[in-house]
């Protein structure tokens, strides 16, 4: 008896972790699981023990307008699909482009905002894609920025940094010539480093959006509601204003 009620309860826990919570499920729990990087300034990242930036920001009025409590969940970049194909967490907030690729394996709600990837090097470095031909470009790992980068021809070296900060580091003690990040990111880094670094060309373009676990509707619909309200209330405008100084919705 005993046994079978074991068997049984594992049974239920697997299933349990084998499926995302739906939004009637985190309604009745009272409390969403969002997870980001933390590394990615001035979009997630720490503040001393502080998890702050625009997504963390943004997802908290999100959740607020939901009626929800947030836990934070911070994880690797390169880990942070992976982990909600795993359930544990309902959404992840981190600067991920749509791509087609991603769409793939997670859904995407509607985009929080619209970017590219654009080239940083120090003043007289590369400013250009022919300008990168037979240099060294330094990017963050499992990002689009790698993506597009490997499309162009002729890069003498490519290297992958498991965080963004780190790929700007080797930048900046000329371990590369370049570094290829978000352009809104590079222009935050440049002014923190005045005079050291120069924004080049924007590569291409990006639409960025929260994802949820495939399949997992309710949920969807649930953010694009409320992301569209605080679109529509000034509270977007005020958190884009104040990380910004500009509005960076897709227009
Ligand atoms: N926008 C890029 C991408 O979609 C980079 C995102 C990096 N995000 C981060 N939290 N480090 O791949």
């Amino acid at each position: 008896m005993k046994r079978t009620i074991l068997a049984l309860t594992a049974l239920t826990l697997l299933a349990s972790a084998a499926q995302a919570r739906t939004w009637d499920q985190i309604k009745a729990a009272g409390t969403i699981k969002i997870a980001t990087e933390g590394a990615f300034k001035p979009f997630n990242y720490f503040e001393g023990k502080k998890l702050t930036g625009f997504e963390i920001d943004l997802a908290d009025a999100i959740a607020k307008q939901l009626g929800l409590k947030v836990e934070w969940i911070t994880q690797p970049f390169d880990n942070l699909l992976i982990g909600l194909g795993q359930d544990r967490y309902d959404f992840v907030i981190a600067s991920h482009g749509i791509s087609p690729e991603r769409a793939k394996a997670v859904d995407f709600s509607d985009p929080h905002y619209c970017t590219g990837g654009a080239i940083v090097s120090k003043p007289g470095g590369p400013k250009s894609a022919a300008d990168l031909v037979g240099k060294t470009v330094v990017v963050q790992v499992g990002t689009t920025y790698l993506d597009n980068v490997k499309k162009i021809k002729g890069i003498k070296d490519v290297k992958t940094f498991q965080k963004d900060t780190d790929a700007q580091a080797a930048l900046m003690s000329g371990r590369a010539d370049a570094w290829v990040s978000d352009k809104f990111l590079g222009l935050d880094a440049i002014k923190s480093v005045p005079g050291k670094l120069v924004q080049g060309d924007l590569l291409f373009q990006e639409k960025i959006a929260m994802a949820v676990k495939k399949g997992n509707t309710s949920l969807t619909k649930e953010l694009n509601a409320s992301l569209s309200k605080l679109e529509n209330n000034g509270v977007y405008a005020k958190l884009s204003n104040q990380y910004f100084g500009q509005d960076i919705r897709c227009k």
